[in-house]
């Protein structure tokens, strides 16, 4: 009998991880949209390695200072703005390689754990983010979302997220959704964007 190791199917943000290990390479570019915690922005910098680099946001001073003090403790680095994701190409064109694109996009949405529960992503700013976010991609490039719908305004914004993903035109995205059907208090969904090279 083998002794390979099984496992449980991943939640919503480890299906966001398995996909992104697959495609993400060192020296690629990539942008957490929602740095929260750092978790993701670590994530993010340890697959990239050194000749990378990401680029982390958020709209809370309370999440910029926890996600600085996370890559700080594993002594990894990413460039760090404060702001509404809405604003995404301004914000971060001064930081994207030559060609303005990146090869994967985070979204983690909802509130941040452990602080103001009362700031949370909301569908308008979502969606003009996710549409910016899309242009951004390169070929084969991935965008993860991972949406929760538990919190007060949750549902809407899912449902709005959820719509977003189902219009975009085949011939340029390949878009997933991941959830588990029978859980129950609401666990997270994850969708999933990648961007199809031209000739594909
Ligand atoms: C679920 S947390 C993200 C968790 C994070 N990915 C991690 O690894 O710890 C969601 C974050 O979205 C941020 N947020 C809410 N609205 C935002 C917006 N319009 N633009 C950027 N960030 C926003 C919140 O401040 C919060 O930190």
């Amino acid at each position: 009998m083998s002794s390979a190791k099984r496992s449980l199917l991943p939640r919503a943000t480890g299906f966001a991880h398995q996909l992104l290990e697959q495609n993400l390479r060192p020296g690629d570019h990539a942008i957490d949209a929602t740095c929260g915690n750092g978790h993701d922005t670590a994530f993010l910098c340890r697959l990239v390695g050194e000749r990378g680099a990401v680029i982390a946001l958020d709209l809370q001073d309370a999440a910029i200072a926890a996600t600085r003090a996370k890559l700080a403790s594993e002594g990894l680095e990413a460039c760090l703005l404060q702001g509404c994701h809405s604003e995404l190409p301004s914000l971060i064109s001064p930081y994207l390689p030559d060609n303005g694109k990146v090869e994967a996009i985070m979204f983690n949405l909802g509130y941040l754990p452990k602080g103001d529960k009362s700031v949370i992503t909301e569908a308008g700013t979502t969606i003009r983010a996710l549409d910016q976010a899309c242009s951004l991609l390169a070929d084969f490039g991935l965008l993860t979302i991972a949406v929760y719908t538990g919190h007060d305004g949750g549902v809407a914004e899912g449902e709005a997220v959820d719509l977003w993903s189902r219009g975009l035109p085949q011939d340029h995205f390949s878009v997933i959704s991941y959830c588990f059907e029978n859980q129950r208090n609401s666990p997270p969904h994850l969708i999933a964007v990648q961007k199809k090279p031209a000739s594909a």
